[in-house]
């Protein structure tokens, strides 16, 4: 089932499924289970996991199971449904899934906030949560992807230079979501930055949301040598570690952008190379750098994308060997003869 059909259908019975992997008229729901696919989202809703009610399928031995269902509550055993989850293909073939879905709020509210200097636009986020406002998406994107996007869906640049962050609002009230706003872009222009509200007929402006959803593609065509990470930090920290991050850059004479989520710290951090020559070695030198400075800042390797097989020799830096064996543990139980998915994710 893809993902944006489902999301469709159920908005026709006045109902809700929020995650989003930004990618949702060609990803699956069992794409998004086996990674735990989180998106834009997440900062509000949370990710995919959090809406697995029920998990059906098969082991590898071709013997069926059913964990979890329409229930609330439910502690008998082991979470093995919580583990099949984001465990990339690895672990069982699962067949039918059932999900809880919200209902879906009556107003949504676009707030587009641009900046001059990216790290006043990345101050933002210690405001906002300290005022406990909770967009439903707080993307933002740097000045490099900005162009990027722009020059890639032919729509002029009138000001260079900009950083952007994109948060949506949601909600029952529109006094309530008016009042959110204003506090929003009080913290917005105290950190200097320059607020326009764009709701149209309150169902948000999707010409804003096209931009931020074609950044990847549109980093692609700029540049073919380009390859993507999807780290994650504590949320406070994406201003530090994307200076960090631009050093090594510049170390290695490539360019670091970054788009992505804001709000819950999880950074598409893209290393672009304007020529083919040592590209492939220079890509795994850099890539070695970035995760190692993403673990010092105690963060994680991967938020969403998952780990495949690119990112497997990063686990040791996040992970002892103890842990590391029992993730190999719980393979052996499962997939003895290593026949799902075999030699990725652990
Ligand atoms: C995004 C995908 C690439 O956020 O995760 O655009
Ligand atoms: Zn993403």
């Amino acid at each position: 089932v893809i993902t944006g059909d489902l999301q469709r259908l159920v908005e026709t019975k006045g109902l809700f499924y929020p995650p989003d992997p930004v990618s949702s008229d060609q990803c699956t729901l069992g794409g998004n289970i086996a990674e735990n696919a989180g998106g834009p989202k997440a900062i509000k809703y949370g990710v995919t996991g959090q809406y697995v009610m029920g998990l059906k399928g098969y082991f590898s031995d071709g013997s069926p199971f059913s964990f979890g269902g329409k229930l609330y509550k439910n502690v008998a055993g082991y979470d093995v449904m919580r583990l099949l989850v984001g465990s990339e293909g690895t672990l069982a073939v699962i067949t039918e899934i059932t999900l809880k879905l919200l209902r879906k709020p009556r107003y949504t509210l676009d707030v587009l906030a641009s900046f001059r200097e990216a790290q006043d636009a990345f101050n933002i986020i210690k405001h906002a949560h300290a005022m406990t406002l909770t967009p439903s998406m707080c993307e933002f994107m740097d000045s490099f992807c900005l162009r990027a996007v722009q020059k890639y869906m032919n729509i002029s640049q009138k000001e260079n230079d900009l950083f952007y962050i994109l948060f949506q609002l949601d909600g029952d009230h529109d006094e309530a979501l008016n009042g959110e706003f204003k506090a929003l872009s009080k913290v917005c222009e105290r950190v200097g930055g320059y607020v326009t509200r764009r709701d149209d007929a309150c169902q948000g402006d999707q010409r804003l949301w096209e931009l931020r959803n074609h950044a990847s593609e549109a980093l692609k065509a700029l540049c073919p040598q380009k390859v993507s990470y999807d780290v994650v930090v504590p949320p406070a920290m994406i201003g530090e570690l994307m200076e960090d991050l631009k050093k090594i850059g510049d170390k290695y004479g490539v360019n670091v952008v970054g788009y992505g989520h804001l709000g819950d710290g999880n950074v598409h951090v893209i290393v672009l190379c304007r020529t083919t020559e040592g590209w492939d070695s220079l890509k795994e030198e850099v890539a070695d750098q970035v995760m190692q400075k993403v673990v010092d800042y105690g963060g994680s390797i991967t938020g969403e994308h998952g780990v495949r097989l690119t990112k497997r020799k990063y686990l040791p830096l996040m992970f002892s060997e103890k842990e590391l064996s029992v993730f190999g543990a719980i393979k052996e139980a499962l997939d003895p003869h290593h026949l799902l998915n075999p030699g990725k994710a652990i």
